[in-house]
């Protein structure tokens, strides 16, 4: 099965609140957007049927696209915002090949990067993480932490520290904040998640 087939039927099988990674409230994740200067325009990738866009726009936050490879991820997302979807960019695409047409603010990815096993689809996304962003910019990335399981949505993952992360971004992010967080799955599961907030020299 291909990955966008993969991801469609994960998103069909269970509904957004059944899925391993849901989060009522992606606290952490808000903190670290909020914390980040300059705040503007905000890029979710792999925000799949996330609830971090709802709080965004809660927040008044109005410069705000999601980056999904899976249509039914977002449209999961677009029917529980109903009317204020319009006011949200939607991009359906594989982060590995997608090229984007503006810079943003804020990177946001909690557990995308980590699907990415092989270092020539690593360098993609960097590729386009770069392209994305300028000087300035914030990343903010999720991944499972070291202690975390290997696999998720039943794919392998790459697990990384925070430290981690930077060094395989390189050079060009600078790690200045982090943590790891235990996620309690649907069924009671604790996952920990390494999360960095990186400045794009
Ligand atoms: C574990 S879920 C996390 C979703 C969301 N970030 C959250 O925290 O609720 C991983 C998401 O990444 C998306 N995804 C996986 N591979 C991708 C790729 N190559 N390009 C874009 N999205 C991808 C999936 O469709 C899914 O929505």
């Amino acid at each position: 099965m291909d990955r966008q087939a993969h991801w469609n039927a994960a998103y069909t099988r269970k509904s957004e609140t059944q899925v391993s990674w849901f989060q009522d409230v992606p606290a952490r994740s808000l903190a670290m957007i909020k914390a980040a200067r300059p705040a503007g325009s905000v890029i979710d990738v792999g925000g799949g049927a996330s609830r971090l866009v709802d709080a965004l726009l809660q927040a008044g936050d109005r410069d705000i696209a999601v980056l999904d490879i899976s249509e039914a991820a977002l449209g999961c997302a677009r029917t529980r915002l109903g009317a204020h979807a319009a006011a949200v960019r939607w991009i359906c695409a594989d982060i590995t090949q997608w090229k984007p047409d503006r810079q943003w603010d804020i990177w946001h990815d909690r557990a995308v990067f980590h699907f990415l096993t092989e270092e020539a689809a690593q360098d993609a996304y960097i590729d386009a993480l770069t392209a994305a962003t300028r000087p300035g910019s914030t990343a903010i990335m999720a991944t499972f932490a070291p202690s975390g399981p290997e696999r998720c949505s039943g794919l392998p993952v790459r697990r990384y520290s925070p430290a981690d992360l930077a060094r395989r971004l390189g050079q060009a992010f600078a790690l200045y904040d982090e943590a790891v967080e235990k996620h309690v799955t649907p069924w009671g599961a604790a996952q920990d998640f390494a999360y960095a907030a990186l400045r794009r020299m």
